[in-house]
């Protein structure tokens, strides 16, 4: 186990009708004005922002209010989101929605208290000196953002997709009430799950050795979200089921399990550049690679695949054969994702017929014109890059 700092500090308030609390929150932690983020219709559709002003006005807080954060959220908003909060002193962004309003927020808690273009940030320019306070009330288990140090931002101007991550845009709180989920269609739902899936397993593919209770930690994770997420295609309005997978999105993205060891996050760095070029739901795109990465990495290390493959998707050890063990894993969670009705290629992901000039320029992207290799476990440069998007095609 490596040495690491596990720093936590959003306060998590989870449950039924919490979101009421929203303006108590805010009052306690000192604040006066807040900038409400929202996203496209959801939350207004549902009541939840009218529930959420009540709360703060029942708490003296005053507000205004900034919608229309889309899916893989927009640069040029943020930056309207910084033109209004300076203008109205606002001193607190409440985050309402999922993983794009929350790393709206989050760019634009940055843009206020930072001089020069917040964009900067992302393009790993500069350094943030200072982060506004964010809260959050999470309408999507997914992202994890509303406890992570992370906020990913799209640039209309080029689709590039970056991301920044500096503890103290950690949120001060996240209201976390499964009930909101309920209404979100079943393909958000399962990719949010894969996502989840996904900020696991990016941590579990680690060359750090000794690491067995965030491995057990991280394998009882995937378990539960594995056995929860099928029970929603059922029924969407399983309290416990959206429940369990909401407390998992959080563990699972707040650097828990990443303690003791480094992550890889290669595959993340893969779909970025999908959802920036091609704005697909982030974890169908990760769906649609993550199969490819797998295999064509696995035999950096065979044993950590199989133990993958044997604790995770019940696969029996062949011990004659690890890598057969190791490669069952793999097709088993493949098999999960299309009984979830997730993509494992990028043409079920939508993206038909990628072509050549399209594959180079997402490898340009995601390997910043050469200037950067990807992957901790596995170390991958541009051509490795092409492969796998070739794998995944
Ligand atoms: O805009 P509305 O109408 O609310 O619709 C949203 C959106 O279309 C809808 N939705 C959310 N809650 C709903 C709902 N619809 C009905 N009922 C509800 N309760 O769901 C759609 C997706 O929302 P979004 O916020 O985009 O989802 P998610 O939480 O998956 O966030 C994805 C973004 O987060 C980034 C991704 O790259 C992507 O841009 N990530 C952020 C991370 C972080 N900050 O730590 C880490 C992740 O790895 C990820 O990269
Ligand atoms: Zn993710």
């Amino acid at each position: 186990m490596i040495n690491f700092v596990f720093y936590a500090p959003t306060k998590v308030i989870f449950g039924k009708d919490t979101e009421s609390q929203a303006g108590a929150e805010i009052k306690a932690l000192g604040y006066k004005k807040a900038l409400i983020h929202y996203g496209g219709a959801s939350a207004m559709k549902s009541g939840l922002i009218d529930r959420v002003v009540a709360s703060l006005d029942a708490a003296g807080i005053a507000h205004v209010g900034l919608g229309g954060v889309k899916p893989n959220p927009r640069l040029a908003l943020v930056r309207e989101g910084i033109a209004l909060a300076k203008r109205e002193k606002v001193d607190f962004l409440l985050a309402v929605g999922g993983g794009s309003v929350i790393d709206s927020a989050k760019a634009i808690a940055y843009g206020i208290t930072n001089d020069g273009d917040v964009w900067d940030l992302y393009l790993a320019k500069k350094k943030a000196v200072a982060c506004a306070p964010v809260g959050c009330v999470l309408t999507i288990a997914a992202a994890g953002s509303e406890t992570s140090n992370s906020s990913v931002i799209t640039n209309d101007d080029g689709g590039h997709k970056r991301s920044y991550n500096d503890d103290i845009a950690r949120p001060k709180f996240a209201i976390m009430n499964p009930e909101l989920t309920f209404t979100l269609p079943e393909y958000q739902t399962m990719s949010g799950a894969v996502d989840i899936l996904m900020h696991t397993l990016e941590r579990y593919f680690t060359n750090d050795k000794q690491v067995e209770l965030i491995d057990r930690m991280s394998e009882s994770l995937m378990l539960t979200v594995i056995e929860n997420a099928p029970k929603l295609l059922k029924n969407p309005r399983d309290y416990d089921a959206r429940a369990e997978i909401m407390w998992a999105g959080s563990l699972s993205h707040n650097g828990l399990t990443g303690t003791g060891r480094t992550g890889d996050f290669a595959s993340h760095q893969l779909e970025h550049e999908l959802s920036g070029m091609f704005d697909v739901a982030h974890g169908a795109g990760l769906s649609a690679v993550w199969g490819s990465w797998a295999r064509y990495v696995y035999k950096h290390d065979i044993a950590r695949f199989a133990q993958f493959a044997v604790r995770v998707m019940g696969v029996e050890m062949n011990y004659f054969n690890p890598e057969e063990t190791a490669l069952r894993g793999i097709e088993k969670i493949e098999n999960f994702f299309r009984s979830i009705k997730m993509p494992v290629s990028i043409s079920e992901l939508g993206v038909k017929d990628l072509t050549e000039k399209q594959l180079d320029e997402m490898v340009e992207k995601c390997s910043w014109n050469g200037a950067r290799q990807i992957g901790q476990f596995v170390k991958l440069d541009r051509t490795d890059m092409r492969k796998i998007y070739q794998m995944a095609k």
